[in-house]
């Protein structure tokens, strides 16, 4: 799919604002400050509800205004839409859908796909576990909408639960009918935390497993230079293969292992990170079981939680409490990697999430924010050959120069509020 165009009011420095883009690579280039990130930060939050920079709304409103309009329209293979968003910080934001508003506004995701690059994407890699849990989360609701009812679910029961915890943590050593009192309670929560929960293991379980492939794959090609190939048939249908002749010999120096460590399950024992000679492409422990026996291990865990989970007032198992843990060589990318091998394990996941989204489906819309002036020319060169193909790449550059040649097309200035064609 493709933005035709891109409508703002009121959006950061933005008062109004309306572009025409064209399917193929468009760079925005100008400097700093000027007002390109904010560009693409609105492609992104048009499908995805979020920013990729900022956790709350307020901060995407132009000061002085008390809402933002965006909009895009966009053509994909059902044909042209129309996607609005009215950001009301606070508030519940509007959205609209060929001019017909949505009951809620996370009727709308899956509308408009983007997969987005930026330089905060090192703290996929080099962040706490809770970035990963995003990055994970973000990618289920992109490949299916639905999970975006599911993670509000569970984080709705899980506050709830949280704060119950708390309160019966903060008076202290329970007696009696008190005690007996916040045990029912909490186990009427338990109850409702497992129910919710477990979809969402069990979503992210088999995204790791369908992810770990081409996460792999693409290290591989952002790191080494393998050939890219673009494997896409003449039906267009076929996902990315970025495997070429030197596929990395499993266990050896450079290869990445993706393993998703669940709290609810970790008893079961899964392979060691990086281990080699096993199924790497092994499902998590507890994801045969499905949504059901996660239900059901879950619960058991909860169970035996519930003393700890007492004394210290916050809920210690669940997909809150999972990590994703990224690899190579044996050695966790957490705290070993290097900046270089961090850069192009972070670069992997987005190209893999890119791989996994354009799977016997039409192209998400690829957003690189920034991303080369980060990195060394070779990954420079090498990503630009992995994403050239992709149906719409939205580059944004302070230094046009840094953008590698194989990305030539539509070229825009970005000064002074105003974005102009620059050829
Ligand atoms: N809510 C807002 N209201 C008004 N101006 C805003 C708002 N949010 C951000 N800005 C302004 O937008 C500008 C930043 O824009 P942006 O991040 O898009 O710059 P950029 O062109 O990407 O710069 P760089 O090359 O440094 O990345 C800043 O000058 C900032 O003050
Ligand atoms: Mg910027």
């Amino acid at each position: 799919m493709h933005l035709t165009r891109l409508a703002l009011n009121d959006f950061r420095s933005y008062g109004e604002l309306s572009i025409e883009l064209g399917p193929g690579v468009t760079t925005f280039s100008g400097p700093n400050g000027e007002g390109k990130t904010n560009l693409v930060e609105a492609v992104g939050y048009l499908a995805t509800l979020g920013s990729h920079r900022v956790a709350t709304d307020a901060p995407l409103v132009r000061r002085g205004a008390d809402r933002a309009v965006l909009r895009a329209a966009v053509s994909g293979a059902q044909g042209d839409s129309l996607v609005e968003v009215e950001v009301n910080p606070g508030r519940a934001n509007r959205v609209r859908l060929n001019r017909s508003p949505l009951p809620r506004p996370r009727d709308i995701l899956g509308a408009l796909r983007t997969v987005l690059f930026a330089p905060e994407d090192l703290a996929l890699v080099k962040g706490d576990p809770g970035e990963r849990r995003r990055f994970l989360d973000e990618l289920l609701v992109a490949t299916a909408p639905r999970y975006a009812g599911v993670r509000s679910d569970y984080e709705r029961v899980l506050r709830q639960r949280t704060a119950l915890l708390k309160s019966a943590g903060a008076r202290g050593n329970l007696r009696g009918a008190a005690r007996e009192s916040v045990t029912a309670t909490l186990d009427a929560w338990v109850a409702q935390l497992a129910r919710a929960g477990a979809p969402l293991l069990h979503g992210r379980m088999r995204l790791v497993t369908a992810l770990r492939p081409h996460v792999a794959a693409a290290y591989e090609a952002v790191s080494r230079g393998t050939d890219a190939t673009d494997s896409r048939g003449t039906d267009g249908t076929d996902g990315t293969d970025y495997r070429g002749e030197g596929e990395a010999v499993p266990g050896g120096a450079s290869e990445t292992a993706m393993i998703y460590r669940c709290s609810v399950v970790d008893s079961a024992g899964t392979a060691e990170p990086g281990a080699g000679g096993g199924d790497r492409s092994a499902e998590a422990p507890g994801q045969a079981e499905g949504v059901p026996g996660l239900e059901t291990a879950m619960l058991k865990a909860l169970a035996a939680a519930r003393a700890s989970e007492l004394d210290r007032g916050v809920c210690l198992v669940g997909p809150h409490r999972d990590e994703l843990e990224l690899s190579i060589g044996g050695l966790p990318a957490r705290g070993y990697a290097s900046h270089g091998e961090s850069w192009s394990l972070a670069l992997a996941l987005r190209l893999a999430s890119f791989a996994l989204l354009r799977e016997g489906r039409e192209d998400p819309v690829l957003i690189l924010d920034d991303v080369f002036a980060e990195l060394d020319v070779g990954r420079r060169e090498r990503l630009a050959a992995l994403i050239s193909g992709g149906e719409q790449v939205l580059i944004t550059a302070a230094v046009p120069a840094d953008v590698p040649d194989v990305l030539a097309g539509a070229r825009f200035t970005v000064r002074a509020g105003a974005v102009r064609r620059a050829d």
